[in-house]
């Protein structure tokens, strides 16, 4: 059982040491990853992904439970306790989403499909996407939204890997606090690279990184959480602009009075 991930510091991009010592996650825990671009977010996911022991660009170093990871952790894609879910995901697989459910299931399973689990991932992922998932879709044919929405809810429910890793989650047209509300009925470790201030601040706490360092550790404090309630108001006045130009419609001056 993983109770803890711990990060221990390494340096960034021009050799400058970080100076967090060691930061530990908590099973349970919702973690954000924020920084400009070129900062080192998608670094820092990878190292933990792969369990860096300093021999990663970083230097960093990744404990389980306080001790360095089974090597079978690393190797044996059915024990590999994290997912990663990239911002490019293509398949290969030309398979029907049941079929590349099913399999998955039985993979995770001991050999025997687990159909229940299907079902139950299906419902997951539609809640998080606009435009359902049909179980005879091929998986080739899935959006953008509806890969990452299927690949979330493969991992939460059918790999129920103990951790999980998103990176930028909010390009890809999913619902991203019915996502948050969703992941946290399960417990795991999420981590999230973001630039939402809204996920932010749905987090326990986010690590800033600039040039290659985790330069911070900050808490949601209180006076954020009470300013949550606005950036979500703002939020989903965002959210009802954008998806008026979706359906091609003009934004009007009455209309943004209307959602402001
Ligand atoms: N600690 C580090 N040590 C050495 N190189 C690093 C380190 N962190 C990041 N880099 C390098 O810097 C470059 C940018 O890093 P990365 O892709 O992780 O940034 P990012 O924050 O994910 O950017 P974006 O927001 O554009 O996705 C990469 O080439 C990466 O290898
Ligand atoms: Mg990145």
């Amino acid at each position: 059982m993983i109770e803890t991930i711990s990060v221990l510091s390494g340096h960034g991009k021009i050799g400058r040491s970080e100076s967090f010592g060691r930061i530990d996650l908590h099973m349970g825990q919702v973690v954000s990853i924020v920084g400009p671009t070129g900062s080192g977010k998608t670094t820092l996911i990878n190292d933990i992904e792969l369990f860096a022991n300093g021999d990663t660009p970083s230097g960093r170093r990744v404990l389980i439970n306080d001790e360095p990871p089974p090597a079978d952790f690393r190797y044996n894609p059915a024990r590999n306790p994290i997912a990663l879910i990239t911002q490019h995901t293509t398949f290969l697989s030309d398979l029907p989403v049941r079929e590349f459910l099913l399999t998955h299931s039985r993979v995770r399973n001991g050999k025997r499909e687990a159909p229940e689990l299907v079902a139950q991932a299906i419902e997951f992922a539609n809640q998080l996407t606009g435009e359902p998932i049909d179980l005879d879709n091929r998986m080739t044919e899935l959006s953008g939204g509806q890969t990452r929405a299927l690949l979330i809810a493969d991992a939460t429910v059918i790999c129920s890997t103990p951790v999980v890793l998103l990176d930028e989650v909010e390009n890809a047209g999913i619902h991203r606090t019915r996502a948050v509300q969703l992941l946290r009925q399960h417990r795991k470790i999420f981590i999230f690279v973001t630039h939402d201030p809204r996920i932010a601040l749905l987090s326990d706490f986010r690590l800033v990184m600039q040039q290659g360092c985790v330069t911070q550790v900050l808490q949601t404090s209180d006076e954020e959480q009470e300013v949550s309630i606005q950036v979500n108001r703002l939020d989903d006045t965002l959210s009802a602009l954008r998806e008026r130009l979706r359906q091609g419609q003009r934004l009007t001056a009455r209309f943004l009075e209307a959602v402001a």
